[in-house]
């Protein structure tokens, strides 16, 4: 059985970071007592990560995938940090814009685009867009006149906790056929990008995906096209309840291959982080408002929190992402029990056969900390199913509040 783990083991001595992370969000919860259901985010935390990632894959340009947590003070910190913005809607746009990021620096990476939009987003100024088929192409041709463009492959999402694998991406052979094109409508074929699935276990899937995209430069430089940038996409996971390998390891997978498969002539390295940049830097507090048990075959007691599938924690959606949680009675026995969220919706169920064990003295009232819950949280937050308001998110920064 898989009992809550104590705060003390999740972030122990052996990750200080994550402490250290953690007692910033707690100064902040005491200080403020922000109604719940809520996510606090530590900027300094999002900022250690990008840090981490710049070392680890050097040359590589980031462009965070602004899907996973689009706060605007979250934006502002990695503006600071001079990285690039994968923007995904006209919204994220106007809000990357707003901020006084450069469009020069967003890179319109949804594949699924309105016309419209993509003659808005070049007349801003983005230069940069991803597209998997001939109309999407076409629609970028027309609206988009000079471009550069990208082709997103279909690769294998196997051992990705939320897998991204067939609605988006083409098979090499159509992204060869579509890249050799795209110079006849006006467009300027840059490369070829990838995801191989979000929170992906296994580094190996960048490894098999880059091998393919390489199959793809060289089928596009016999055919007189010689592209220039190799878009790696998100992937990188978060620390939630199973342990999985290092950021290094992925990092040192991804080099490896990039090396292996390209030998001397690599091309410019690009990813798209959303959950590695913020996920572990949040925290998203519930409130316990009930706690029942029904009687009949299932002994088991129903805790239902202020926070559910609509509100906050859309990705336990399949119980496909597990959350380390906290209570304060986290060294009190525990048993198995159902956690449910607080609409009057049955598929509003977060974590029933995911072997969740909750404290016995857990009571109407208490919190209940989602851990590593900064991504994908308060982004898929429904704005009022059932009355009930959008996730609120706070930004920690003890960085400005010392200078
Ligand atoms: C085009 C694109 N890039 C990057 C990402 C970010 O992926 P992740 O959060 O797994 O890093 C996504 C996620 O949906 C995406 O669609």
């Amino acid at each position: 059985m898989n009992h809550p783990a104590p705060v003390s083991d999740l972030y122990g001595a052996s990750l200080p970071q994550r402490a250290a992370t953690l007692a910033r969000i707690d100064r902040f919860l005491a200080s403020q007592l922000p109604p719940t259901p809520c996510v606090v985010i530590d900027l300094e935390t999002v900022r250690q990560h990008c840090l981490a990632l710049r070392a680890l894959l050097p040359g590589t340009r980031i462009y965070y995938a602004v899907k996973a947590n689009p706060a605007p003070p979250v934006l502002a910190a990695l503006a600071r940090m001079d990285i690039g913005f994968d923007v995904a809607s006209i919204g994220e746009i106007g809000r990357c814009l707003g901020l006084g990021i450069n469009a020069q620096r967003c890179c319109f990476g949804n594949t699924i685009k309105r016309e419209r939009d993509i003659a808005q987003a070049h007349a801003a100024g983005i230069a940069l867009f991803a597209f998997d088929s001939p109309a999407e192409l076409e629609k970028l041709a027309r609206a988009a006149p000079g471009a550069r463009v990208f082709c997103r492959l279909s690769v294998h999402a196997a051992g990705a906790e939320w897998p991204l694998s067939r609605k988006f991406g083409c098979s090499a052979a159509m992204a060869v056929e579509l890249l050799t094109h795209a110079g006849s409508l006006g467009l300027r074929p840059t490369g070829v990008s990838f995801h191989v699935g979000s929170q992906q276990t296994d580094p190996l899937r960048w490894d098999a995906a880059i091998g393919t995209a390489c199959s793809v430069f060289n089928a596009c430089h016999r055919a007189g096209v010689t592209l220039d940038l190799l878009d790696l996409g998100g992937g990188l996971p978060a620390q939630y309840r199973t342990p999985l390998p290092a950021l290094a390891e992925y990092a040192a997978t991804i080099m490896t291959s990039v090396t292996r498969h390209f030998g001397s002539s690599a091309p410019q390295l690009m990813i798209e982080p959303g959950r590695y940049m913020t996920a572990d830097a949040g925290l998203l507090r519930a409130q316990v408002l009930l706690i029942a048990r029904h009687g009949g075959h299932d002994a088991r007691r129903w805790i239902y929190l202020d926070a559910g599938r609509y509100n906050g924690l859309a990705e336990t959606q399949h119980e496909a992402i597990h959350y380390p949680l906290r209570t304060r009675h986290d060294v009190a026995p525990a048993e198995p029990a159902v956690l449910a969220g607080p609409t009057c919706d049955s598929t509003d169920i977060i974590y029933d056969r995911a072997n969740y064990a909750m404290p016995l003295d857990l009571a109407i009232g208490d919190t209940v900390d989602f851990l590593s819950a900064g991504a994908y949280t308060a982004s898929y937050a429904s704005v009022e199913f059932n009355g009930f308001p959008p996730l609120a998110t706070h930004c920690v920064d003890t960085a400005a509040t010392t200078a």
